[in-house]
């Protein structure tokens, strides 16, 4: 798969959500990832040139230091309640629009920020999309723990019937931690039938801050398509 073509279909994605979706005076929730960089660029253009007013609240650090880097004003839960619009990527959408996501590792505030808004609209590339979720992400769904607790609990993903994985970080040894100093266990459950009961299962286990699995959230899916058109679903 060329890397221009996702690239490409990466930014189209992101510039029409926002084209479509900001508006004046918005609260706006942002997503982290690389999706997300092309629509924090195309949110400070149109804020720059029509004096938008907008107010942008970050789902993670990266997300946080895109903001400043481009002169967006930053906001807080705190402040706003409610965020008009959350724009995020995502690992994988379903045909229902259900999501995995955390592949970055910033699942936790993302889903606060979208369980917060009033609208989350996902944008990302063809590769993104499929039938039921695991059938494209096959690297697991990615779960948030207390790093005190991954043992016990990376047995009792087996036990639900999946393959559990402590994800590493890069150029450190040893385990990733998060943006909230927690571990992420990545679980490979296949196919995932009924993403919902999982969801349930998943976050009954003490020392599961969150799971990657985002059910019934999505209003909207931008997705950039290799022949450079926008399928919007
Ligand atoms: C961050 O942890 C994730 O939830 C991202 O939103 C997701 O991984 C999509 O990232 P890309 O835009 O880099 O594909």
């Amino acid at each position: 798969m060329s890397d221009d073509l996702i690239e490409i279909g990466k930014k189209k994605a992101a510039i029409k959500a926002v084209e479509d979706n900001v508006k004046s005076n918005m609260v706006i929730g942002i997503g982290s990832g690389s999706t997300i960089v092309y629509a924090v660029r195309k949110i400070a253009e149109l804020n720059k040139e029509n004096n938008l007013n907008l107010k942008c609240i970050p789902s993670s650090f990266q997300s946080y230091q895109l903001i400043l880097e481009n002169g967006l004003t930053l906001a807080s839960l705190d402040q706003f309640l409610e965020i008009d619009l959350d724009i995020d990527g995502a690992d994988e959408i379903d045909k229902k629009l259900n999501l995995i996501k955390g592949g970055g590792g910033c699942l936790v505030q993302e889903k606060i920020l979208a369980s917060n808004s009033k609208k989350l609209v996902i944008i990302a590339d063809f590769r993104k999309k499929s039938e039921s979720l695991g059938e494209n992400w096959r690297f697991g769904v990615p779960v948030e723990v207390i790093p005190m607790a991954y043992t016990p609990i990376m047995k009792k993903m087996e036990l639900l019937g999946g393959k559990p994985k402590l994800r590493m970080a890069k150029a450190k040894s040893g385990p990733l931690i998060t943006d909230n100093g927690n571990f992420i266990i990545d679980v490979d459950f296949g196919i995932i039938q009924n993403p919902m009961e999982l969801e349930k299962k998943l976050l009954s286990i003490p020392g599961v801050v969150d799971c990657g699995l985002f059910i019934k959230m999505a209003s909207k899916a931008y997705i950039g398509q290799k022949d450079g058109t926008v399928l919007v679903i």
